[in-house]
């Protein structure tokens, strides 16, 4: 039976994997990456696309952010509209800004950065077991094409997603979560059409919320709360559209350039966390650890902070010997984590149009979007947490 050792191994190769184990390289610590899908698969799915300045920093640091920085859309303000009002809310007062960058760009710069390192991820790994995580020398195992393969590590670092292996590898008796569950989705689009206006709208409308993103001037990435049971087949790329413009204020609405859909999907939206975040050996981080609903732009946000962390507390345990920083991980990551989930429900509570909504309930969010964008205390603390300040 092929058998490998490594010192971290890493679960998953999405934006936390595979940043994780950059970071490890530049800090001179072994890991092998393990992905259950294609390379192509990983490459292809569509998802976030609003970085955080802190997220760039620790991406330079990892020595994949050249491309990012370079073709990345630099933003200063968000939009919120609600009917017909728009309001504006500008980051320039706290110096902060975001940058527009496809998770599918930043996946495909962080697996070339990992095949430069002659250490590509191991994809298409089938039927992963953690074992040992509680002693000293865990062990990986999993089936590659049929065949049984070992992976010895010191570390395990399950970086494998909201349904991955590692999770569920901790005892039921240790492990807490929390979760809520939102009684709808995002319908999302990719087309190569421009934006509606330069900066992302998020449209709070009494028949759903909309949001108008991008990935370049010419390359749109649009979403509409939709139901849970939503039959994508029923959903011509006209009548996406259609509702799109129906959410927005007319001025936008006008904007709207109707052209064939690249991609379309549903996800639904989660809040969850579970803690803590170490088991044994075993180290959680990025969508393993939690989610948060897209509203706030925070997932991959969080999970490369995540990561970032977990690089530094690994780095000090083989270069100084100390543990102190893997014993603070778990906690130190939650508090962080618990105001990401804070900042994306509300949010999330604040624009969706939720089943059974009353006039009153309708009141209660234009008056927080009001208070909102009428407060310079309330905008400059939205601003901090939205941009990651
Ligand atoms: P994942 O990206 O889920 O990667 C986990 C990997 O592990 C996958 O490749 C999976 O195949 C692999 N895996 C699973 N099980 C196993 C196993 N048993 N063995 C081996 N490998 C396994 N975040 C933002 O910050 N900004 C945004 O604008 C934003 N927009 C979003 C929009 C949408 C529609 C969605 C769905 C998400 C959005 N997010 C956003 C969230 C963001 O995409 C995720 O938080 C991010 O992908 C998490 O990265 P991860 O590496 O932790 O997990
Ligand atoms: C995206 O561009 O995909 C996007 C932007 C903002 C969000 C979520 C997703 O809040």
């Amino acid at each position: 039976m092929p058998s490998q050792k490594t010192q971290v191994a890493i679960i998953g190769s999405g934006p936390s994997g595979l940043t994780l184990a950059q970071l490890l390289d530049g800090a001179g610590v072994e890991s092998v990456v393990l992905e259950r899908r294609s390379r192509d698969y990983v490459q292809g799915r569509v998802r976030a696309g609003v970085i955080e300045q802190g997220t760039v920093e620790i991406l330079r640091r990892a020595g994949v952010a050249a491309r990012l920085e370079r073709e990345g859309l630099k933003h200063h303000g968000v939009e919120i509209a609600a009917g017909e009002r728009r309001y504006r809310i500008d980051f320039a007062a706290q110096s902060a800004s975001l940058t527009v960058y496809g998770q599918t760009e930043l996946t495909k710069d962080l697996m070339e950065a990992r095949d430069a390192s002659g250490v590509p991820p191991i994809f298409e790994v089938d039927e992963v077991v953690l074992e040992n995580i509680e002693g000293d020398r865990p062990r990986v195992r999993y089936l590659r094409h049929g065949e049984p393969h070992t992976l010895d590590c010191d570390f395990i670092a399950g970086c494998d997603g909201y349904h991955g292996v590692s999770r569920r590898s901790i005892p039921a008796s240790v492990l807490t979560t929390h979760e809520r569950v939102y009684p709808f989705g995002w319908l999302g689009v990719l087309a190569d059409v421009p934006p509606v206006s330069p900066e992302l709208v998020y449209a709070s409308h009494e028949r759903g919320f909309a949001l108008c993103s991008m990935r370049s001037a010419t390359r749109s990435r649009c979403y509409l709360q939709c139901d849970l049971d939503t039959d994508l087949a029923k959903w011509s790329d006209e009548r996406f559209w259609d509702e799109l413009a129906s959410r927005l204020p007319a001025e936008l609405a006008a904007r709207v350039v109707r052209a064939p859909v690249l991609e379309k999907s549903v996800a639904p939206l989660r809040s969850f966390v579970a803690e803590p975040l170490r088991y044994g050996r075993l180290f959680l981080a990025g969508d393993a650890a939690h989610i948060v609903p897209p509203t706030g732009a925070k997932g991959l946000n969080l999970a490369v902070r995540d990561v970032d962390q977990l690089a530094a507390a690994l780095a000090a345990h083989y270069a100084e010997r100390r543990d102190e920083l893997l014993d603070a991980y778990s906690a130190a990551a939650l508090r962080r984590i618990w105001r990401a989930e804070r900042f994306s429900a509300w949010l999330t509570s604040v624009l969706h149009c939720f089943p059974g909504r009353t006039s009153f309930d309708r009141g209660m969010q234009l008056a927080e979007l009001d208070h909102l964008v009428s407060s310079a205390a309330a905008r400059a603390a939205f601003v901090e947490t939205y941009t990651g300040l």
